[in-house]
Parts: structure tokens; C-alpha cells; sequence
């Protein structure tokens, strides 16, 4: 079995429910479900034997220690963070906490269990490390995309808790042979995103009419992956990848961020006319006719990282990885998703998500 950290989040649900559609090999989900945690995306696994969760936190090294104990994983796939930029700028001590503190703690834990292990166990055994390319800092217009040997020059306390957690994990292997593997992804989009990003945050305010709150000039530059292709790109590093290696992941759409606000605006005029759904603009009471209307420009973001850009040649070569989505397949499913999953976004929106604990306990389903 594996056991995945972080699964009730955006990237790790959708691993999970990956993993159980592509394997039969069991998981253990270990998530602390803060306000990023939703097993309502994992609804659909309920009663499955193939899949447990447990709610705990990365940094308590004595839970840490019973799960590896008592479940004997042959992996360990780490999602857990503290993930959203803005957050980090407002209150980043949950960062060092979670990203750095906590991988420390699950670092520790792995260590002590894969030291016991012998033989084909002990050579099977891996430990891979989901990162992001934040890592690398930011880009000029025309730099080259970030390689796995570009420096580190993490700007925001978000992007400097995971460069000092991918540290930590490049050192069990240089220090401790610890079979150890990192990848360094781009942007994700996809269903069960939390809405307090750029995508989803930009289609639930247009459905309701709200501001869609562009920072500074709106130029910046992401490179979007499909959060499916990141999550096929994982299960083949961790299939094939060379420990004590790194692999950056990508999709090579780089857009700028008001291209993607426009890009949603049209799609949603397409789908979900605004005119037909009755949507009115808060801000002026009137009805919308077209979604870009909405459009606001607001303050920009502190030390916003202008350009990301990965360059994902290592692992095609290497692993034969490639994504399977354009940015506009994927882009028109993220969007046709949350309008066929509107009561997921209302869960989100309400805070009833958060209930789905008491539920699951009540039931005695774990
Ligand atoms: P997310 O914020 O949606 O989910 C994080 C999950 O971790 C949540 O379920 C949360 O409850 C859990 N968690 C947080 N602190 C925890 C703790 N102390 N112990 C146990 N569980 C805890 O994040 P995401 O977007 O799914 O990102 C997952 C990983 O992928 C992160 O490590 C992130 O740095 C990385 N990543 C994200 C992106 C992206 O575009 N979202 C891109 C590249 C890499
Ligand atoms: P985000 O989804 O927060 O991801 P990250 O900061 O990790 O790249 O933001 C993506 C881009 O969109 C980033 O340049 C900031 C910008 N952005 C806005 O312009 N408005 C918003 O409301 C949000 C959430 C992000």
C-alpha cells in the first residue's frame, strides 16, 4: 500500500481517486483537513476497501510513526501544505509549520521505518516529494523555462517553505541514502481546486455576479497543467524515477493571467450565459450581458512573481511522461465541472464542507 499525505486537498484528491481507478493497490490518506481538506472529493471512494483515511497532522511524529507501524506503506506520495500564496503573505508561520516543520517530521518518520526494512523492501521502498516551480523564483519574458538545475530563489513565504522542504528531502538522500524523489510542478487546474484561486475563484465569482479581481496589470505568466497530467506525471516518477533525482513537471501553456480570466469569460458566455442564468453585477445591481464585464483591476500582489515557466523535457526523455490535455481540453472541463458541481462550490462557499467530518465519524466510516 501507499500512503499519500494531503489527499483531501485539491491535488491529492484527485491522486487518490486516480490511483484507485488506475490500481488496485490500497491507500492511506492522511490529511489534517484544514479549511484546504474536503473528503466530499473523496465521496465516491466511501466503502471502498481500497481506500482509508486518517485525520492527523504531518507533524505529529508519534501518529506518524503507528501508520507506518501498522500499515507497512512501500511508498510515501507527500502532498500536505499549506498551498495558497496570498495566505502565505498574511499569516506565513502555518507555512513553516506545515511545509517545513511538518516534511521534516514525515522525513524523520520514513527514515526510522525504511532503516528497519530489509531486502527487496527496503530497495522498493520510496519516498516521493510533490513540489512546485515557485522554487525557482521568477522570469523575465524571454528567460528559458525553468530546468531542474536552475537555482533556487524562492520570493514568497509559500514558494521559500517548500525550497526549504525540497532542501530537506534532497539531503535524506545525499545524508541518509534514503530513497528519496522530488517533482517540481507548474500551475494546476482542475476539478475540486478550492475556490481562493486564480481559475476557480474567477468562474464561482462570474457565476454569482461578483468582481473578478485581476492583480496589477494582469501580465503575470503561469504555465497551466491539466491536475490529471500531474497526477499521471507522479505515479510515473514514482514508477520509474531515479531516487535522489528531481523532475519538473509541466504542460508547456504558458498564459497570461488576464488571458485566462478572458478565456473563462467566454467559455462561461458560451455555456452558462450569464443573460439566461438571471445573473446580476453586485456591484452595480444591473444585469450581466457578458461575464467580462466583471473584470476588476486591483491591487497587485506583494513581491508578485511575474513569469513561471517549466521546461518538462527531462522527464519525457527520461520517463517517457507527456501531458495528454491541451490547456483548452482541460480548461473546458475545469469549467464544465464546476458548472455540473454546483453544490460542491455552494459546500465550499457555505463552510457545510467542513461537516463532512462529523459525518464520517458518526458513521464510523474512516
Ligand atoms: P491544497 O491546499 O488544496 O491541499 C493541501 C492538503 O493538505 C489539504 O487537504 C490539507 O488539509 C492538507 N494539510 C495541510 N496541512 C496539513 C498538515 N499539517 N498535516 C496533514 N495534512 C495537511 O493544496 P494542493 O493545491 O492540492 O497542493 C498539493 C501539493 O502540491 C502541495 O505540496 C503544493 O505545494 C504542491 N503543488 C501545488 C500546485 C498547484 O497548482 N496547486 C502546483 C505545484 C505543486
Ligand atoms: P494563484 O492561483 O493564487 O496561484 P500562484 O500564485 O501560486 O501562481 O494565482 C495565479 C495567478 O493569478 C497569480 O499571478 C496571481 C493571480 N491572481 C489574480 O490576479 N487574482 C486573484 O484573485 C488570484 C487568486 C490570483
Amino acid at each position: 500500500m501507499i500512503l499519500v499525505t494531503g489527499g483531501a486537498g485539491f491535488i491529492g484528491s484527485n491522486f487518490v481517486l486516480r490511483w484507485c481507478a488506475h490500481t488496485d493497490e490500497k491507500v492511506l490518506n492522511l490529511d489534517a483537513l484544514t479549511y484546504a481538506g474536503n473528503l466530499a472529493n473523496l465521496q465516491s471512494l466511501n466503502g471502498s476497501e481500497q481506500y482509508q483515511f486518517v485525520q492527523g497532522n504531518i507533524g505529529d511524529a508519534s501518529l506518524l510513526t503507528r501508520l507506518f507501524a501498522e500499515h507497512h506503506p512501500r511508498a510515501v506520495v507527500h502532498f500536505a501544505a499549506e498551498s495558497h500564496v496570498d495566505r502565505s503573505i498574511a499569516g506565513p508561520e502555518a507555512f513553516v509549520e506545515t511545509n517545513v516543520v511538518g516534511t521534516f517530521r514525515l522525513l524523520e518518520a520514513a527514515r526510522s521505518y525504511w532503516n528497519k526494512l530489509e531486502g527487496a523492501a527496503k530497495t522498493a521502498f520510496r519516498f516521493l516529494h510533490v513540489s512546485t516551480d515557485e522554487v525557482y523564483g521568477t522570469l523575465g519574458v524571454s528567460d528559458p523555462a525553468f530546468t531542474e538545475i536552475t537555482a533556487y530563489a524562492p520570493n514568497s513565504p509559500y514558494s521559500a517553505s517548500k525550497a526549504a522542504s525540497d532542501h530537506l528531502v534532497r539531503s535524506y538522500f545525499h545524508t541518509y541514502g534514503m530513497p528519496v524523489l522530488t517533482t517540481n510542478c507548474s500551475n494546476n487546474y482542475g476539478p475540486f481546486h478550492f475556490p481562493e484561486k486564480l481559475i476557480p475563484l474567477m468562474i464561482v465569482n462570474a457565476l454569482a455576479g461578483k468582481a473578478l479581481p485581476v492583480y496589477g496589470d494582469g501580465q503575470q505568466i503561469r504555465d497551466w497543467l491539466y491536475v490529471e497530467d500531474h497526477c499521471s506525471g507522479i505515479r510515473r516518477v514514482l514508477e520509474a524515477g531515479v531516487c535522489g533525482q528531481t523532475y519538473n513537471i509541466g504542460g508547456w501553456n504558458e498564459k497570461t493571467n488576464i488571458d485566462i480570466v478572458h478565456t473563462l469569460c467566454s467559455l462561461l458566455d458560451e455555456m452558462a450565459p450569464a443573460a439566461q442564468r438571471g445573473v446580476i453585477n453586485q456591484q452595480s445591481g444591473k444585469p450581466v450581458l457578458q461575464y467580462a464585464e466583471l473584470i476588476t483591476y486591483v491591487t497587485d500582489r506583494p513581491g508578485h512573481d511575474r513569469r513561471y515557466a517549466i521546461d518538462a523535457r527531462k522527464i519525457e526523455r527520461e520517463l517517457g511522461w507527456k501531458p495528454t490535455e491541451t490547456f483548452e481540453t482541460g480548461i473546458r472541463k475545469t469549467v464544465e465541472w464546476y458548472l455540473n458541481n454546483q453544490q460542491w462550490v455552494a459546500g465550499v462557499i457555505d463552510g457545510s464542507y467542513r461537516d463532512w467530518v462529523a459525518k464520517q465519524y458518526e458513521t464510523g466510516k474512516q
